[in-house]
């Protein structure tokens, strides 16, 4: 099976970008199915209902979350009518929403599991080492991508170790910058760091330098917006051993307009 993960789409013009985009790319990959972390697609942060529709729209099979999930309110009850939109599934219970979709493909079955990290970050989630056990004891297809949504790439790397040979891949995302670490483990999992960014290149994470610097340099109140630059989609496309659910390759997608 072929899957297609594309890193975090920032700001309408990463969504239209990959309106643009994702279409030929996927019939030119021959792509199965195809995992959008979009956590932080719509404009002033996190992501709105209409934002989320908009990336099943143009092609996502399941959308993926992070810290930035649950910040818009209007997106809870959207969670939990909507299964294939995932926040960490390492958030607790009472959160809306899940964090484990399962794409049923008739004779075999993805399951795509959102995690997130907890370094460096403020009012960290549960263990996602834990979690991920916990996950994998209930699910029994062979085919299992995770998204690690994390901060520190010691923390995505000791995930993917600890799990080698028990999940196909683990694909990280959040930094925004695609990495050029993409392996596949001994035991026969796929990795990445980042996956990097759908969204404006030619900025700080998205958000116009302008901003960064006002804030991070002169240290002024600064109300962030994103950099009006040519967007990229950048990601990876894996191919997995139905069977044995192992990685057999994963490749680094970067597309911008020449
Ligand atoms: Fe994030």
């Amino acid at each position: 099976m072929r899957v297609l993960c594309i890193g975090d789409v920032v700001s309408p013009a990463g969504i239209s970008f990959l309106r643009r985009k994702l279409p030929r790319l996927k019939a030119e990959l021959g792509v199965q199915a195809t995992i959008v972390n979009g956590e932080n697609a719509s404009v002033g942060n996190g992501l709105l209902p209409a934002d989320a529709e908009a990336l099943f729209a143009v092609g996502a099979d399941v959308v993926t979350g992070g810290n930035h999930t649950l910040q818009r309110r209007e997106i809870l009850p959207y969670l939990s009518e909507h299964s294939q939109l995932l926040r960490p599934a390492n958030l607790p219970e009472s959160c809306s929403g899940g964090g484990v979709y399962e794409l049923d493909f008739g004779s075999v079955r993805l399951a795509v599991i959102s995690l997130m990290g907890q370094v460096f970050f403020t009012n960290p989630p549960d263990s996602p080492f834990a979690v991920l056990e916990r996950l994998l004891r209930q699910i029994t297809t062979p085919l299992v991508l995770v998204d690690f949504h994390a901060e520190s790439t010691g923390e995505k790397l000791t995930l993917a170790h600890a799990f080698d040979g028990r999940v196909s891949a683990i694909v990280g995302t959040h930094t925004h910058v695609l990495t050029a670490d993409e392996q596949i483990l001994p035991q026969g999992t796929g990795y990445i760091s980042d996956l990097g960014m759908t969204g404006p290149f030619c900025s700080v994470l998205g958000i116009d330098p302008a901003c960064t610097i006002s804030r991070m340099r002169d240290h002024l109140p600064t109300r962030f917006h994103f950099a009006n630059t040519p967007p990229v989609l950048q990601g990876v496309w894996l191919d997995l051993d139905e069977k044995t659910g192992r990685c057999l390759q994963i490749c680094r997608v970067f597309l911008k307009d020449s």
